[in-house]
C-alpha cells in the first residue's frame, strides 16, 4: 500500500461533504491520500464548507494537499477518483420538485415520481459534464457517482457516455442493512451475506444469511411486522419523515412473503397514503434546508471564525464508509461484494438486458462483474418494467429534446393517476426548470 491517491469531491459544497472527510480521514490507514480538491460550481456555497474541512484537515492530515476550486481542469487534472454528490438545482429546486406535484395531490418526492423525473432532467447534463471532465484532465480515474436521481443518471450514463469508468452506488441498502443487522442481533451489516435485485431506490432483499449460513430472513420479517425498520437503539435515531418511512414498509412487507422491500417502495405501493399525510406547504425538502443544511453551514462558519476545529460538531460519517470500500476494491482489486446500478446484461434472466439494475457484484480493479440473479417473480418483473421505462423514457427525453417522451415517462409513473394529471404537472414543471433542462419540443 505504497501509493497515495488524489481524490476530488465533486459538489465541495454538499451537506455530507464533512462527514466524507471525517470518514476519509477516519480511513486513511486503508484508503491514503495524498490530495484532496473539492469542486463546485458555486464558490460561495463551497467555500464556507472548505474552509472548515481546511481547517479539519491542517490539524488531522496536514500532509495531505487540500484546494478547492471552480475550475474544471485545476479540479480534475491529476486525480485517482472523483467522489460525485452534486445537486443540480440544490435544495431550491427540490423544494419545487416536491411541491408541484403535490398540487395535483401527487406525491412529490427527491428521487420517485415526477419529482426524480424533474431532477434527473437537471442531472444529467451535469453529471456527464464532470464525465467529459474526468476523461479530458485524468482518463485513468474512475467516477463514484451517489448523485441522485442515481437510477436516471446511471441510465443516461449508459446511453449516453457507455465507456465512461462510472460507478452508481446508493447508501439506501446499506444504511437498512445496518438496521436488519442490529435487528438480527449482528455487530455490522458486513457480518451478512445478502442477496437483493431491483432498480435503484425500488428493490428487494431475497436472502439474508449470517457468514455461518444461517437464514436471517424469519427473525428479520417477524420484526419488521411489528417496527418496520425501525429500532429504538439511540444510534439508529432518524428524523421524523425517515421514521415515518421506515415504519411504513409493515404495510406492504406482507405483499412478497419471501423477500424484504427497500423503503422506497412506499412510493409506488401506499402512494395514495404517502399524498394523504403529506404537508404541502412543508416537504422534506424544508425539513433539510431547516435542519442538516442549517446545522451544517453553520457548524462550518463557527470553525472558520474560531479558527480551530478542535470539539466539531462534524462526526465520521461511518456508514459513508462504503465509499471507501468501493474506492479500495477498484484500487486494491479487493474483489468485495458489493450492490451497484450496472446493465442487466442478462444477470436478470427474464428482464431487459440494458436495464440499469441495482444487483450484487464482484468489485475489483476493471470494475464492476454482477453476480447472476436469475428469473424473478412476475409481481416485481412487471412493476420494475414500469419503472426502468419511466428512466429509459426520460433519459431520452433529455437527450432528443422530447415533449411527448417526458409527458409519457410522467403518465408512466405508477404515483400519477392519469395522461391528463401528468400533463399539467409537465407543464408546470417546465415553466420552473426553464434555467435547467434542455428546451423540449
Ligand atoms: P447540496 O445541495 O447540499 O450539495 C450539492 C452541491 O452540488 C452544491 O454545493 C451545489 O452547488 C453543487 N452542484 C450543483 N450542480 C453542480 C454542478 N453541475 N457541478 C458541480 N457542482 C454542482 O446537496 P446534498 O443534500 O448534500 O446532496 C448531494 C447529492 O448527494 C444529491 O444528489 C443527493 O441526492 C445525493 N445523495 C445520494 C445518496 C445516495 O444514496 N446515492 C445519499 C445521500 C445523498
Ligand atoms: C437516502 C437515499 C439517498 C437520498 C437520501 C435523502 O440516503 O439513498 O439517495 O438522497 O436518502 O435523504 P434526505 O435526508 O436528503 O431526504
Ligand atoms: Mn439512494
Amino acid at each position: 500500500m505504497d501509493k497515495k491517491f488524489s481524490v476530488v469531491v465533486a459538489g465541495g459544497g454538499s451537506t455530507f461533504t464533512p462527514g466524507i472527510v471525517m470518514m476519509l480521514l477516519a480511513n486513511l490507514d486503508r484508503f491514503p491520500i495524498r490530495k484532496l480538491k473539492f469542486y463546485d460550481n458555486d464558490a460561495k456555497r463551497q467555500e464556507i464548507v472548505a474552509k472548515a474541512c481546511g481547517i479539519i484537515l491542517r490539524e488531522k492530515a496536514p500532509d495531505i494537499e487540500f484546494e478547492a476550486t471552480t475550475d474544471p481542469q485545476t479540479a480534475f487534472s491529476d486525480i485517482d477518483f472523483i467522489m460525485a454528490h452534486i445537486r443540480v438545482g440544490k435544495y431550491a429546486m427540490r423544494e419545487l420538485d416536491e411541491k408541484i406535484p403535490l398540487k395535483y395531490d401527487v406525491l412529490g418526492q427527491e428521487t420517485c415520481g415526477p419529482g426524480g423525473i424533474s431532477y434527473g432532467m437537471r442531472s444529467i447534463g451535469g453529471i456527464i459534464e464532470i464525465i467529459d471532465y474526468m476523461e479530458k484532465y485524468s482518463p485513468n480515474a474512475w467516477m463514484l457517482n451517489y448523485s441522485n436521481p442515481a437510477a436516471i443518471v446511471a441510465e443516461a450514463t449508459r446511453k449516453l457516455r457507455p465507456k465512461a469508468k462510472i460507478l452508481n452506488i446508493c447508501d439506501m441498502p446499506i444504511g437498512i442493512e445496518r438496521r436488519m443487522a442490529a435487528i438480527a442481533g449482528l455487530k455490522s451489516r458486513k457480518d451478512m451475506e445478502i442477496r437483493y435485485y431491483g432498480l435503484n431506490h425500488f428493490g428487494w432483499w431475497t436472502s439474508i444469511m449470517d457468514h455461518q449460513g444461517n437464514d436471517l430472513m424469519p427473525k428479520i420479517r417477524e420484526y419488521v411486522g411489528q417496527k418496520g425498520y425501525n429500532l429504538d437503539d439511540p444510534e439508529f435515531k432518524a428524523d421524523p419523515s425517515w421514521s415515518v418511512t421506515y415504519d411504513m414498509v409493515k404495510e406492504f412487507y406482507q405483499l412478497d412473503p419471501n423477500t424484504l422491500p427497500n423503503t422506497y417502495l412506499k412510493y409506488y405501493l401506499c402512494q395514495d397514503e404517502v399524498v394523504e399525510h403529506a404537508n404541502r406547504e412543508y416537504t422534506r425538502a424544508n425539513e433539510v434546508m431547516a435542519g442538516r443544511e442549517k446545522t451544517v453551514f453553520t457548524e462550518c462558519r463557527r470553525i472558520a471564525e474560531v479558527g480551530t476545529a478542535k470539539n466539531c460538531g462534524f462526526e465520521v460519517d461511518e456508514h459513508a464508509s462504503y465509499i471507501v470500500d468501493l474506492a479500495r476494491a477498484i484500487a486494491y482489486n479487493s474483489k468485495e461484494r458489493m450492490l451497484l446500478i450496472v446493465e442487466n446484461k442478462g444477470a436478470i434472466s427474464n428482464f431487459d438486458p440494458t436495464a440499469m439494475v441495482e444487483i450484487p457484484c464482484i468489485v475489483g480493479c476493471n470494475g464492476p462483474e454482477p453476480l447472476t440473479v436469475g428469473a424473478i417473480p412476475q409481481f416485481q418483473k412487471g412493476l420494475m418494467e414500469q419503472q426502468v421505462s419511466v428512466e429509459k423514457l426520460a433519459v431520452e427525453a433529455w437527450a432528443e429534446g422530447s415533449y411527448l417522451k417526458l409527458w409519457q415517462a410522467i403518465t408512466m409513473s405508477k404515483t400519477v393517476p392519469s395522461a391528463r394529471v401528468a400533463k399539467q404537472i409537465l407543464d408546470d414543471l417546465i415553466e420552473a426548470n426553464k434555467d435547467y433542462w434542455p428546451e423540449l419540443k
